[in-house]
């Protein structure tokens, strides 16, 4: 353990990204742009911000891409730099600074409980991070450091909570918790992997940020295929929340009330684009003037029509 500070974040990214073919039949969905990054850079510029800077991808076949995103490329280095270049020069290299990434393979894709598994060897006997790549949190929202300060207050594991619409809820993982003295801390006494509106034990979302004990790695392996016959990482944690604090159990929320992106949504996805382009200094102001135009025409043709 490192001063018992985490520094590792296991960031997922195994998955077919079907919701997204035929884009995706040969580039990762990680490697869908976001404005004029990949999405899984922001993810993990976000690991960096919260200070884990050992960085596991869990990748499958097909993501040499993602790799290569994060590699030297020497080549177009000094074709930039003998163009003159340095502000696109450093961009390329900063996805290449930016952290220590590691890779390693699920082989059979069997479930993301099955994905942090896979990272058990990488990860030891720490408290450590993981992240799914498709759902941005904002940067200007902080989540993953309140994360990592609750879990150092309160050791066990933490999760991401968000309220949503209760006919959303099939979508997520989804938590019974009680409050606790904290505004924005929950004690989890039980998670589901998406129940049905009227199973739900209540309207808080499992949303894609973790703090983990490395007691859920022997939890996952004891943990049977769940829901869609995937071994899910909410039937860990439910687990682990029903287990005592000297094994490694006990289970906090974080309730996350800032703006998340699911990229991994297609409409999601262009809205995630609008927004933060709009929100960008270099493309923001004529941008947003085009969409307050664009908009008008829209809502003036439906008008006529
Ligand atoms: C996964 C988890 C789910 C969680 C969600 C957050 O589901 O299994 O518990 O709520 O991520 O995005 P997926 O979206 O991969 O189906």
């Amino acid at each position: 353990m490192s001063n018992g500070r985490p520094t590792k974040a296991v960031i997922p990214a195994a998955g077919l990204g079907t919701r997204f073919l035929p884009a995706t039949k040969a580039t990762p969905k990680e490697m869908l742009p976001v404005v004029d990054k990949p999405a899984i850079q922001y993810v993990v510029e976000e690991a960096v911000q919260a200070g884990l800077t050992d960085v596991l991808m869990v990748t499958g076949r097909n993501k040499g891409s993602l790799e290569d995103h994060f590699d030297r490329n020497v080549e177009l280095e000094l074709a930039l730099e003998k163009k003159g270049d340095p502000d696109r020069l450093a961009s390329v290299r900063a996805a290449t600074d930016l952290a220590d990434i590691h890779y390693v393979r699920q082989g059979d894709p069997r479930g993301l409980g099955h994905a942090v598994l896979v990272a058990a060897q990488h990860v030891g006997d720490e408290p450590f991070a993981v992240l799914l790549g498709d759902d941005l949190i904002d940067e200007r929202d902080v989540l993953l450091a309140r994360m990592l300060q609750v879990q150092d207050q309160r050791g066990g594991s933490v999760v991401a909570l968000m309220e949503v619409p209760q006919h959303q809820i099939h979508l997520y993982g989804c938590a019974a918790a009680a409050s606790t003295d904290e505004p924005d801390v929950m004690a989890v006494s039980g998670l589901v992997e998406k129940p049905s509106a009227d199973e739900a034990p209540s309207n808080l979302a499992v949303i894609g940020r973790y703090v983990l004990s490395p007691a859920v790695f022997d939890v996952l392996r004891e943990t049977a295929p769940g829901r869609g016959g995937e071994i899910q990482l909410t039937d860990a944690l439910q687990t682990l929340a029903a287990m005592s604090p000297e094994n490694g159990g006990g289970v906090s929320g974080v309730v996350f009330r800032g703006r998340r992106y699911d990229t991994g949504d297609r409409a999601d996805y262009l809205k995630a684009v609008v927004r933060i382009a709009s929100d960008r200094d270099d493309l923001g102001p004529d941008f947003v003037q085009w969409l307050g135009e664009f908009v008008a025409e829209q809502q003036g043709n439906q008008g006529t029509s």
